[in-house]
């Protein structure tokens, strides 16, 4: 297995999706977006009617899903049977519906052989709520990245914003909330720093300063 493995784990709004990016980017290393697998799941339930509940069908999705990650320059593109769903996976209601499927312990099982596989040379960045403790645990470099949910609300906010969305803050800062609750709480998998992750709260910093305080703990660990 590649040696060269950077987990990123926190919850949403943290920064992980742009620092991530850009560490793929600088080391020239893959990208493991791991919230769009349980987003993919979550947006099938959808499109096919299928009970967030349901878990043999949803496992099921799960293990056959045929699904393909390409570099888009600025961050990678899912392609669901051939066909870009990108756009479709990033919504509230599908983010709160992964929440919901990724308590499945059978869902989970059913994608950590296909998370594992990105482990390939030269290196990888793995993004997520499990990537040090659960699908990673042997990683050399793992960080935990945080920031207060008001912040995150904050970015979220302005990211809807600027794409023209209508928003309510208040609603972002429920919605965080709600998923953060699940994603901290549940019992399969909860969204806690490995116990030898490097924490940091970026409620304060620029994403180039998380960047830079990623690579020199890396750099304390294995060659970036
Ligand atoms: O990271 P992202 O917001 O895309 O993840 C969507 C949801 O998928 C999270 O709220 C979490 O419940 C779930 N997830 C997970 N484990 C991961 C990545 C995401 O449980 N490794």
């Amino acid at each position: 297995m590649v040696q060269n493995i950077i987990t990123i784990d926190g919850p949403s709004g943290s920064g992980k999706g742009t620092v991530c990016q850009l560490l793929a980017t600088k080391l020239g290393w893959h990208l493991l977006d791991s919230g769009a697998l349980y987003r993919i799941i979550a947006y099938l339930a959808f499109e096919k009617n299928i009970s967030l509940e349901d878990i043999d069908t949803l496992t099921d999705l799960a293990l056959h899903l045929d699904v393909r990650f390409i570099s888009n320059g600025s961050g990678v593109d899912a392609l669901f049977n051939g066909v870009n769903i990108s756009d479709k996976l990033r919504t509230e209601k599908v983010a709160s519906a992964a929440s919901q499927i990724a308590i499945l312990q059978p869902v989970r099982d059913a994608l950590l052989a296909r998370q594992k596989e990105f482990a390939k040379s030269p290196g990888l960045i793995a993004d997520g709520r499990d990537m040090g403790t659960v699908v990673f645990p042997d990683a050399p470099v793992k960080i935990f990245l945080d920031a207060t949910a008001k912040e995150r609300a904050q970015r979220r906010f302005k990211q809807l914003q600027v794409k023209g969305f209508d928003v309510k803050i208040a609603n972002i800062l429920s919605e965080i909330k709600a998923r953060d609750h699940r994603d901290r709480h549940r019992t399969v998998a909860p969204l806690v720093p490995a116990t030898n992750a490097l924490v940091i709260d970026s409620t304060a910093l620029s994403i180039g300063e998380v960047v830079n305080q990623v690579l020199d703990f890396a750099r304390l660990k294995i060659e970036v």
